[in-house]
């Protein structure tokens, strides 16, 4: 096992992310030998619940959430480890339960606040003064961190009294997906990629989060949010960020986000007139996914009847830097849309001068992609010769699967997380000035946009987005990978 003896202690242990990601991700561990035999899970909520009442909740979803991977047998000895307090955050002494529990032990605690923000600080409180935050504790963070520059300080500056930078770990579950750091590994461990990665050579570059789902359940959260605060801010920028930043000298945590955080910096802001032709804001209506027809926004429950919210963003971004000056980096994301899809694509610049019969002089050949969903996978897209007595070219793709050539388990995003941080791994976590720089690059479009008044533009559920997201493109003459 490589997780030595600590506790795990989960707030919000009786709320969706716990039961759908984090109770199957420290299963996986547990399956997989990875956690001591001493690492106990220690489920926190308001909730009156016994440990076995808790245990037996977890034990009644894990089927539901492990799929194949669940073992019965597994199971009963993962359930060991799992114990359960109830406390009120916002309640002093309340945590006196939790103290007892913890403090026979004396083994580092990794705290997941899994809660809504405005409990981060009462928590970190309590904790405080049941004395149960020594210098070997860590904290890791569940967005939303904020909803502005201002609020997000603000939480970074409550649990900063309580907690070191070094121990404060805000997760990204984007960065925890296995094609993510495979582009670290592409891009720095291969030495055909780097000379062509910068403007000389990429004519732009698209990132797609698209979502089939809608808000689901989470209405009243989503009329506070919208698209830009819920992906944007965070994943679609962390992607950015690890495409286009520069060779970092190591993977130490600071290196790797010293170097996240100067393209941050480098983003050209988009403010005033700029934001009407480089955003693109949108709202699904009515229509059909997968086959089956969905509601539109306006009609999910704890969703205004006028509402102005946005489930789709498209922006034209740009990063003031001698490698990526003059190149566009698209960015969109969006809910209902026609498929679950998340890549980054890389189109290079065309070839110059075409000697054979078909070329394609204008477009570009040579695109990169690498797919997050549904697939783990990565393409390179060339052109060869098509069989037979004319020189005619055609595009062929290098595939890498990456399942079928390791034939090993890939981690979820939320395992290899929670496993960092109970490693003390910083470098995929993001550091406060780096959240600070995002939100200080989207908040001129968010106020613009209010501004405006403009309701966002409607596009049919299952389709790709407002025709205006194809227009943002048109106009420098590019189109959106699926569309080419
Ligand atoms: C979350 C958002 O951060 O990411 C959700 O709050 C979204 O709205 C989810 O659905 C998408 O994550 P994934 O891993 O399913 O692509």
């Amino acid at each position: 096992s490589q997780i030595p003896a600590l506790d795990v202690v989960l707030f919000g242990a009786t709320g969706d992310l716990v039961m759908r990601k984090l109770v199957p991700a420290l299963y996986h561990l547990h399956q997989d030998g990875v956690l001591s035999p001493d690492v106990r899970i220690i489920g926190v909520a308001r909730s009156a619940l016994t440990r076995d009442g808790f245990r037996e909740r977890m034990h009644s979803q894990a089927s539901a959430f492990l799929g194949s991977a669940y073992d019965e047998a597994t199971w009963q000895t993962f359930a060991e480890r799992i114990d359960y307090r109830s406390a009120d955050a916002t309640q002093p002494d309340s945590f006196k339960g939790l103290a007892e529990l913890i403090g026979k032990s004396a083994r580092p605690c990794v705290y997941y606040l899994s809660t809504a923000p405005q409990l981060f600080t009462p928590t970190c409180r309590n904790l405080a003064d049941a004395g149960l935050i020594t210098p070997e504790s860590r904290v890791i963070l569940e967005k939303p961190l904020g909803t502005d520059l201002a609020s997000n300080k603000a939480i970074n500056d409550e649990v900063g009294q309580y907690f070191g930078e070094k121990q404060i770990f805000r997760i990204d579950h984007y960065l925890g997906k296995e094609p993510v750091q495979n582009l670290l590994a592409l891009r720095f461990g291969n030495v055909l990629l780097e000379p062509l990665w910068r403007g000389q050579w990429v004519r732009d570059v698209q990132i797609t989060v698209a979502e089939q789902l809608g808000v689901e359940s989470r209405g009243e959260f989503y009329e506070k949010t919208g698209a830009m605060r819920d992906m944007v801010q965070n994943h679609l920028l962390q992607l950015l960020c690890i495409t286009a930043m520069e060779p970092p000298a190591s993977l130490e945590p600071d290196a790797v986000r010293d170097e996240k955080l100067k393209v941050l910096r480098a983003l050209k802001p988009i403010t005033g007139a700029a934001v009407a032709n480089n955003t693109v804001r949108g709202q699904y209506r009515a229509g059909a996914v997968g086959g089956q027809p969905v509601k539109g926004y306006l009609e999910e429950s704890g969703i205004a009847a006028d509402s102005s919210m946005e489930t789709f963003v498209a922006i034209k971004a740009e990063i003031g830097s001698w490698r990526w000056a003059g190149v566009p980096f698209y960015l969109r994301t969006g809910k209902r849309m026609q498929e679950k899809l998340a890549e980054i694509v890389i189109n290079f610049k065309p070839i110059p001068h075409c000697i054979f019969d078909t070329c394609y002089v204008g477009r570009p050949v040579n695109r990169l992609v690498i797919q997050m969903q549904p697939d783990e996978t990565v393409h390179l897209h060339l052109l060869a010769k098509q069989p037979g007595n004319t020189m005619r070219l055609g595009e062929v793709a290098l595939d890498m699967d990456f399942s079928e050539t390791f034939k090993t388990r890939q981690l979820e995003a939320y395992e290899r997380l929670l496993m960092d941080a109970m490693l003390g791994n910083l470098t995929l976590f993001v550091r406060r000035d780096e959240q600070e720089a995002a939100w200080r690059w989207v908040e001129p479009i968010i106020n613009a946009w209010a501004e405006s008044g403009e309701k966002p533009k409607s596009y049919t559920a299952g389709t790709w987005g407002p025709a205006a997201s194809s227009a943002l493109l048109g106009r420098n003459g590019h189109a959106w990978h699926e569309e080419i």
